[in-house]
């Protein structure tokens, strides 16, 4: 069983995906992790600052690959996988794939809160475009939505694994 999380920054896929990899028994793999360990930065947002985003994506993309024949696991991807067409054409092989849909304003509160910022959360109005622009693209690879609202992460990961086994 290959289980794939998509969805916008701040929307929670890491912390869901732990929990359902625990639930089920599963391994979590963290792309963004991924693609830091096969980098030599500290963190994306040094990828980002010191690379440049177009760097960042292509060892997206290379991770995506080397995870092409991965099984029994849950991955959670970075927001901005769903922009490459061909990098989803290689996540959404054999997997279920979950998108964990959230408002704008409850993604925004999220990051607000975090010390560090995304590096492609730089203001609020250029934040919303991006989310505007992928929201149909989530939408459009996605096997199961889940609302994610104010729900706990044990009601996500339960809904989640509910509608599974359905
Ligand atoms: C990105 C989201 C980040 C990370 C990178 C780019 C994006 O992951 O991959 O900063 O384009 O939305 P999270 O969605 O886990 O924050």
């Amino acid at each position: 069983m290959k289980i794939v999380l998509i969805g916008f920054m701040g929307s929670g896929k890491t912390t869901v995906a732990r929990r359902v990899a625990a639930k089920l028994n599963l391994r979590l793999i963290d792309m963004d992790e991924v693609a830091l360990q096969s980098s030599n930065r500290k963190t994306i947002n040094e990828i980002f600052s010191l690379d440049g985003e177009r760097k960042f994506r292509r060892i997206e993309f290379r991770v995506a690959k080397d995870l092409s024949g991965e099984d029994n696991v849950v991955i959670s991807t970075g927001g901005g996988v769903v922009m490459n067409p061909r990098l989803m054409n290689i996540l959404n092989k054999n997997s279920i794939t979950v998108y964990l849909k959230t408002s704008f304003d409850t993604m925004k509160q999220r990051v607000d809160q975090k010390k560090i910022k995304p590096p492609l959360f730089k203001d609020a109005l250029s934040a919303r475009k991006l989310f505007e622009a992928r929201a149909p693209l989530y939408e459009r690879y996605a096997d199961m939505i889940i609302e994610t609202g104010e729900k706990q992460v044990d009601e996500i990961a339960e809904e989640m694994i509910d509608k599974m086994q359905r």
